[in-house]
């Protein structure tokens, strides 16, 4: 047939586009707090000067700077909680629409700040672009999963990673004190935010609305038909509804399917576990240790130049990311997934080896560096990507906004945990603290190969039955086929 040939439509490719700008901004503001620290908080300290005629006591700047850069996961963790109501709500596209006004808000605070001597809209601004990625983080990868065609939904999926990884990459390399990372042009840098948010707006009117969502939730037949005639470039999409059709009957015998009963009902149980612990696998590998104090992990570890090995890593993750992108549909998560685990896993090891022998073999700097390069690498073949768009694969229509939600907030508060938290430990543990990585690694690793289903290539209402029937007959079953 003609229609196999030509999966990825104009429209498809710009829908995924428009919402993977969300994405996108997401990355940067990750990124973008990094390089321009020391910077920004000298401007904290003359606007205490200004307000209080004495020098802001140290402690306060550390806390100061703490939060500013830690509010921004509480925003995400709030709004990610309500992934699901409001996608339900607006539907998909207008939810992506109306959450640029949190991007808008959040850049004028932020670029404003400065001018305005205000510490205090700085982080407020934080907070609302944190509360913006929430957001971000579960509808892009809930749209992305809905119109792609199955054949598709991994490397599709891949591409809200992609997104994130080239905005942490590109607000790395602007954030350079010979670009915009300087005295005077921090504020501009900060609010660039604003910049892939104008054109997603400008762009999604001529997205469609996803038609499963029009078809199974609202029961926009028609209208859920001529979205997909756009997306497919197909006037015959007959098989296509008569799938959402199967899916809209099981689901309206089920009840709705609220938070609560992802975790009672025993149909949910399983897949929800799965995704959480997918998630915490991705923040609790450790790799925001990397992305939010890179600088001074390479400082400790001898490196020349800490901000160029910065930029390295951010390369490198946009390098693996791809690599991903063309073997997810080929190899399957589960078996990527398993990759990147047991790469990291060594590879933090290496790390820890060369650190705790830099003293004595000065080389081995150069070892930790690679270490650390490959760990961001073996991140990007597995647990950066798939956790994203795993989620909306393991559930059906009904429980899928729940169950984003509630992913999503297990994601969020585990990098708020890390980004709090890692400065600490790395100060107790001194060279060791990857080790403490490695040890949950490996957990998720057996975790993975023992829980994990594969979803490659299978319909949604294929893959929900298969948990559920997992359950009930045989767990160890499923997998293995
Ligand atoms: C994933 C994580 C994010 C991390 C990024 C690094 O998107 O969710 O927290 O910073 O990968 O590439």
């Amino acid at each position: 047939k003609t229609s196999n040939k030509k999966v990825v439509t104009g429209t498809l490719a710009l829908s995924v586009f428009t919402a993977v700008l969300g994405s996108l901004t997401f990355g940067y503001n990750i990124g973008v707090i990094n390089a321009p620290q020391k910077i920004i908080e000298e401007d904290y300290n003359a606007t205490w000067i200004h307000r209080y005629g004495e020098p802001i006591p140290s402690g306060t700047l550390t806390s100061l700077w703490s939060l500013s850069v830690a509010i921004f996961s509480i925003g995400g963790m709030l709004s990610s909680f309500c992934v699901g109501f409001i996608s339900e709500w607006l539907g998909r596209r207008k939810a992506m629409l109306a959450n640029n006004l949190f991007a808008f808000a959040a850049g004028s605070l932020m670029g404003m700040s400065k001018v305005c001597r205000s510490f205090e809209m700085m982080i407020l601004g934080r907070f609302i672009i944190g509360a913006y990625c929430g957001l971000a983080s579960g509808l892009t990868p809930m749209y992305v999963g809905e119109i792609a065609p199955t054949s598709l939904r991994g490397a599709l999926g891949t591409l809200h990673q992609l997104a994130i990884v080239t905005g942490i990459l590109i607000a790395q390399i602007l954030g350079l004190e010979m670009l915009l990372g300087s005295e005077d042009l921090w504020p501009v840098l900060l609010g660039l935010t604003v910049v892939p948010t104008v054109l997603q707006m400008g762009l999604l009117p001529f997205c469609p609305e996803s038609p499963r969502f029009l078809y199974i939730i609202r029961s926009q037949e028609h209208h859920a038909k001529s979205g997909l005639r756009r997306l497919t470039g197909r006037q015959e999409v007959g098989d296509m509804l008569a799938e959402m059709k199967e899916e809209k009957r099981r689901m309206d015998m089920e009840r709705k399917v609220s938070i609560l009963e992802l975790f009672r009902s025993p149909l949910y149980r399983q897949p929800i576990v799965v995704s959480i612990l997918l998630q915490l696998s991705q923040q609790l590998s450790g790799v925001n240790a990397i992305f939010y104090y890179s600088t001074s992990i390479f400082m400790k570890a001898g490196v020349q130049s800490p901000v160029y090995a910065t930029i390295g890593a951010g390369v490198v993750n946009c390098a693996f990311t791809v690599v991903s992108l063309f073997l997810v549909e080929r190899m399957g998560r589960r078996t990527l997934h398993m990759l990147g685990l047991a790469g990291m896993c060594i590879s933090a090891i290496i790390m820890t080896i060369a650190l705790a022998l830099l003293d004595s073999i000065p080389w081995m700097s150069y070892i930790s560096m690679l270490a650390i390069f490959g760990f961001v690498a073996f991140f990007e073949v597995g647990p950066g990507p798939i956790p994203w768009f795993f989620v909306a694969e393991l559930f059906s229509q009904g429980p899928r906004p729940a169950a984003m939600a509630v992913a999503g907030f297990s994601n969020w508060t585990a990098n708020f945990i890390i980004g709090m938290g890692f400065q600490y430990v790395a100060d107790l543990c001194g060279p060791y603290v990857f080790l403490i990585f490695a040890v949950l690694l490996l957990f998720f690793l057996i975790f993975t190969f023992f829980r994990v289903p594969e979803t490659r290539g299978k319909t949604f209402d294929q893959i929900a039955p298969e948990m559920k029937g997992a359950q009930r007959f045989n767990r160890f079953r499923w997998y293995q086929n």
